[in-house]
């Protein structure tokens, strides 16, 4: 088991690069929480990382961060929406004048009542639904102006559903996570090559799976078959993961590892979470959904207000604000 500390899940705000925090979101406009950098290497992060090398690796994102905004550079978001709505054939609207733009980097939670329309927006951001109006970009690029696989080698799903039928091991379903980066002749060859074993294995590392790589998938618990999800996720290599309720069939221990997890890998998470004192302390910015339309955005103490959480939920609620992050009660 790695080591992790409350601070990887974002619940020191007096983290190291709390002040970028600040800067960022004051000059940018944005609410970035995290720095505006990707990471040219996702795989790098694949390697476990030193609880020393890890404040290192934030001094240099914050170097970076701070560069940017000196130098004027307009970094291209990793996922815009302008304007979608979206809603089943023939049916009403789901989503409605949705609009918001994510900086490469940073992590977003999805939060909102059963049927608010969560699983539906991360449909449009994988492109599995294709907006009735406007337009999803991920680095710039119209994903229905994109292949299927060209958007594959850049956002990974790791989604609620996962098939218990599949008669393949655990390294067999990762490794499927390379086929997005397959070309010509060898998209159709057996699915992990040498050049390939190396970065599946890597990512069974990551997830703890290393000791049952080859258990059939079918044979896992809930919670090791979700890791296997993220594993295949990030054997894709991609710069964007979306992920639908991923703690879902976690105990507490992994959830809060898995969490540390996507934060410490550099890249854009766009997760929808149930928890909301896991959300606020994982999240740099938290996206309320209510009825398919937007009722908040914003770093968590401004988008988790008792108002929007009675609009959004239904209930009651009350917010602690005197821990590290604010915890949440609620009744009817
Ligand atoms: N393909 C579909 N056809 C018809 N209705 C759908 C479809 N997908 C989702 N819905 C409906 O859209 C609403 C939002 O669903 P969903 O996005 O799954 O919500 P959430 O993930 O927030 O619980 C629900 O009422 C659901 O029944
Ligand atoms: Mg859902």
């Amino acid at each position: 088991m790695p080591d992790f500390c409350e601070s990887d899940l974002g619940f020191d705000p007096k983290g190291e690069d709390g002040g970028i925090r600040a800067l960022d979101a004051h000059q940018t406009g944005h609410f970035a929480g995290r720095p505006a950098v990707s990471c040219p290497d996702p795989c790098q992060f694949l390697r476990r990382m030193p609880r020393s090398r890890r404040s290192s690796a934030r001094r240099h994102r914050a170097a970076l961060a701070v560069q940017a905004l000196h130098g004027g550079v307009r970094m291209i978001p990793a996922v815009e929406l302008r304007d979608v709505s979206w809603g089943p054939p023939k049916g009403q609207d789901i989503l409605s004048d949705l609009g918001f733009a994510v900086p490469q980097g940073q992590i977003m939670a999805i939060c909102g009542a059963n049927g608010a329309g969560k699983s539906s927006l991360l449909r449009l951001i994988y492109r599995h639904h294709a907006p009735r109006s406007g337009v999803v970009r991920v680095l710039g690029q119209d994903l229905w102006q994109s292949r299927a696989t060209a958007v594959a080698r850049n956002v990974a799903a790791v989604l609620q559903e996962q098939p218990t039928d599949f008669a393949l091991t655990a390294r067999q379903i990762v490794a499927l996570g390379r086929l997005p980066h397959r070309r010509g002749w060898r998209a159709g060859l057996s699915l992990a090559d040498d050049a390939d074993a190396g970065i599946v294995g890597a990512a069974m590392e990551r997830m703890h799976l290393t000791a049952m790589a080859d258990r059939s998938f079918a044979t896992l618990s809930g919670g090791e078959r979700q890791r296997v999800m993220v594993a295949r996720a990030l054997a894709q290599e991609p710069q964007v993961i979306v992920l639908d309720e991923p703690t879902n069939h976690l105990d507490i221990r992994h959830q809060l590892e898995l969490l540390a997890l996507l934060r410490g890998l550099g890249l854009t998470v766009i997760a929808t979470l149930h928890d909301l004192t896991l959300a606020a302390g994982f999240a740099d910015r938290i996206l309320v959904l209510a009825v398919g339309r937007i009722l908040a955005d914003g770093p968590p103490d401004q988008a988790l207000t008792e108002a929007t959480l009675a609009r959004a939920f239904h209930v009651k609620a009350r917010i602690d604000h005197s821990g590290h992050a604010p915890r949440f009660a609620f009744h009817l």
